[in-house]
C-alpha cells in the first residue's frame, strides 16, 4: 500500500487529513480549517494536490477551502452547493476516481443534513467527520434521531478491518462518559489511564478500527440485547430505561446523557 494518511490537527480540536501516494505524490486534503499547517506539509513532501474534500457544511470543517483552492487552484468536492468554493457535487451511492484512490460516497445525514462520509474499500479507509466518532457520536443538530441512527447503522455495514478517521479527537471524553455514566467495564481506571496515554504517545487516537467499534460503541450497539443489559444494570441509570426499549429509545437515552456529560 502506497497511501498515506497525515493527521493535521486543526483549531482547539479538529482534525484535518491530507491522503496521499508516496509513490505518485498526488494528494487530497479533508475538512481543511487553518490552511498554514496544511500548505506547510504539502510542501515538505512535494505533493500535487488533486482536490479538497469535505464532510458536511460546519465552518471549522470548511474554512480553510477558499484560500487553498484559490491558491492551488484544485476542485472541491462536498455536499452542499452553498459551501464556498464548491465545485462537485456529491451524493449518496456516487463514486470518485482521484486515480491513485477511489472513495465510494455515503450520505450520513443527522449531525447535518447534508453531512456525508468518504470510504475506500480498496484500502478500508473511511472518513467520517462528525458522524462516527472513537466511543461516540456526534451530536444531532440538523436531523431526528431516527436519522442519525439510521446513518450510523449504515456505517456498521462496512468491513470490521476499516481503519476509521473521524472529524474531532473527543475519543477520551467519550470514553470517560462510559465508564462514568452508561455501563460496567471492568478496569475502568486501567482503561482510562491507558487511553489517555496512548494519545498522548500518538498525538492521536486516529485512526481505530471499525470492528472494535461495532462491538464497544454504545451508539453502535442500541438494538444489542447485551449491551443494553449493560446499560440497565449500571447504578446511575436504575429506573430510568429498560431492558425492553428499543433501539431509537436506547439511543434517545444515550444521546441525551451524552449531550449534559
Ligand atoms: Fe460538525
Amino acid at each position: 500500500m502506497d497511501i498515506e494518511i497525515k493527521i493535521i490537527k486543526q483549531l482547539t480540536d479538529n482534525y484535518c487529513y491530507i491522503i496521499y501516494s508516496t509513490q505518485t505524490k498526488e494528494a487530497l486534503i479533508l475538512d481543511p480549517a487553518e490552511p498554514s499547517p496544511i500548505f506547510d506539509y504539502l510542501n515538505s513532501k512535494n505533493l500535487l494536490l488533486k482536490g479538497i474534500l469535505v464532510t458536511h457544511h460546519h465552518s471549522d470543517h470548511t474554512q480553510g477551502v477558499l484560500e487553498i483552492k484559490n491558491k492551488l487552484n484544485v476542485n472541491v468536492y462536498s455536499p452542499n452547493s452553498k459551501i464556498e468554493g464548491t465545485t462537485n457535487l456529491l451524493e449518496d451511492k456516487q463514486t470518485v476516481d482521484f486515480e491513485f484512490i477511489k472513495f465510494e460516497i455515503i450520505s450520513t445525514p443527522g449531525h447535518t443534513l447534508d453531512h456525508i462520509v468518504f470510504f475506500c474499500n480498496k484500502e478500508k479507509l473511511l472518513f467520517s467527520g462528525d458522524t462516527l466518532f472513537y466511543y461516540g457520536c456526534g451530536r444531532v443538530f440538523e436531523g431526528t434521531y431516527e436519522i442519525m441512527l439510521k446513518s450510523l447503522n449504515k456505517l456498521k455495514l462496512l468491513p470490521d478491518d476499516t481503519k476509521v478517521y473521524c472529524g474531532h479527537e473527543y475519543s477520551y471524553k467519550n470514553l470517560e462518559f462510559i465508564l462514568d455514566e452508561l455501563v460496567y467495564w471492568k478496569d475502568r481506571e486501567g482503561i482510562k489511564q491507558k487511553t489517555r496515554e496512548l494519545i498522548k504517545k500518538r498525538g492521536s487516537s486516529m485512526p481505530f478500527k471499525l470492528g472494535h467499534q461495532k462491538d464497544w460503541n454504545p451508539f453502535l450497539n442500541c438494538g444489542d440485547s447485551h449491551y443494553k443489559q449493560g446499560i440497565v444494570d449500571f447504578p446511575k441509570n436504575e429506573g430510568k430505561i429498560s431492558k425492553e426499549a428499543s433501539e431509537i429509545e436506547f439511543f434517545t437515552f444515550i444521546r441525551d446523557k451524552r449531550n449534559e456529560f
